[in-house]
C-alpha cells in the first residue's frame, strides 16, 4: 500500500475574515509528483505554507509524516515563490546552499558532512562548476537551481516548489524540467505553477486550486474543474485543448 506522507483534511484558512482555503482535503503519497495549478490569489502559496506549518488552519487537520507539520518540517524541502535575498549581497553559491544545512540553528558551524551534502546537491542540479560564483551574478534560472540545491542539501523526503519555473527562459525551463524528472525518481514533489501545459507533461497527479481544491487523485483534469477553479471557460486558459488531454498518451 502507498505510504501517505502528507494529509490535509477539511482545511480552511481565513486572512482577516476572507476565506483563502475552504474545506481542502488532499492526500499525498511517497513518490507522488503533484502539480497544483490555479489562478493568482487562488491560495496555492498558502496551501504550501499550511503543509510547512507556517500558516495554521482555522479548521481541519494537517499531518506531515503522521504528525504536526512543525514537528516534521525537517523532512520537507521548500523553495519559496520569490527568493528573498539581496542581489548585491556578496555570498557565494556554495554558502547559499550551506545555509540549507543550518536547520533551526541561527549560527552554525558547518561540518565536513554539511559541506559534502551541499556539494552533492550542487552536483545534482548541475551547478557545481559555479560554486564559488556570487549568487547575484547568476541568471534567474541558475539562481533557481541554487535554491533547489539549498533545499536538497537538507536531505528532504518531500520537495515543495512554489512557481519554480516562473521568470526563467524557455531553454532553462527545458533543463529545469529535466532536473525534475531526475528528482522525482528519488523524492515526493509538490509543485505549484500556473503553467498547465508544462505541469501536465511532468506530474503524476494534478490538482486545481481556487480557494477550493479540485482533485481526483489522478493526472486527469475535468474541464468542469478547470472552469470552476478559473471561473472562465477552459478554452481561454488551455487554448481549446479538450479535457482528458492531460492524460498520458
Ligand atoms: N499573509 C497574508 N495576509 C493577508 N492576506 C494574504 C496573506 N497571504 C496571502 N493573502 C491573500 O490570500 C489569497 C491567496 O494568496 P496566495 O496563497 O499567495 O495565492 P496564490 O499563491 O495562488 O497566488 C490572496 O488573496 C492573497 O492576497
Ligand atoms: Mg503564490
Amino acid at each position: 500500500m502507498a505510504e501517505e506522507v502528507i494529509s490535509l483534511r477539511n482545511v480552511s484558512v481565513h486572512y482577516g475574515g476572507m476565506p483563502v482555503l475552504e474545506d481542502v482535503s488532499l492526500s499525498i503519497n511517497r513518490h507522488d509528483f503533484i502539480g497544483i495549478i490555479g489562478p493568482n490569489g487562488g491560495g496555492k502559496s498558502t496551501l504550501l505554507k499550511v503543509i510547512l506549518g507556517l500558516v495554521k488552519p482555522d479548521r481541519g487537520e494537517v499531518r506531515v509524516f503522521g504528525g504536526d507539520p512543525l514537528q516534521n518540517w525537517r523532512y520537507i524541502g521548500y523553495v519559496p515563490q520569490y527568493s528573498l535575498f539581496d542581489q548585491n549581497f556578496p555570498i557565494s553559491v556554495l554558502d547559499v546552499v550551506l545555509t540549507g544545512r543550518a536547520g533551526q540553528a541561527l549560527f552554525k558551524r558547518y561540518t565536513g558532512q554539511d559541506k559534502k551534502l551541499a556539494l552533492s546537491a550542487l552536483e545534482m542540479v548541475g551547478m557545481l562548476p559555479l560554486k564559488e560564483r556570487e549568487i547575484g551574478r547568476l541568471s534567474g534560472g541558475q539562481q533557481q537551481r541554487v535554491f533547489i540545491a539549498r533545499a536538497l542539501a537538507a536531505e528532504p523526503d518531500v520537495l515543495l516548489l512554489d512557481e519554480p519555473a516562473a521568470g526563467i527562459d524557455s531553454l532553462m525551463q527545458t533543463e529545469f524540467y529535466e532536473l525534475l524528472e531526475r528528482l522525482k525518481q528519488i523524492m515526493t514533489i509538490v509543485m505549484v505553477s500556473h503553467d498547465i501545459t508544462a505541469v501536465s507533461a511532468h506530474v503524476s497527479k494534478i490538482a486545481c486550486l481556487n480557494r477550493r481544491l479540485f482533485y481526483h487523485d489522478s493526472k486527469e483534469l475535468m474541464s468542469e474543474d478547470l472552469e470552476a477553479a478559473y471561473q472562465c471557460p477552459v478554452e481561454l486558459i488551455a487554448h481549446g485543448i479538450p479535457h482528458r488531454v492531460l492524460r498520458e498518451h
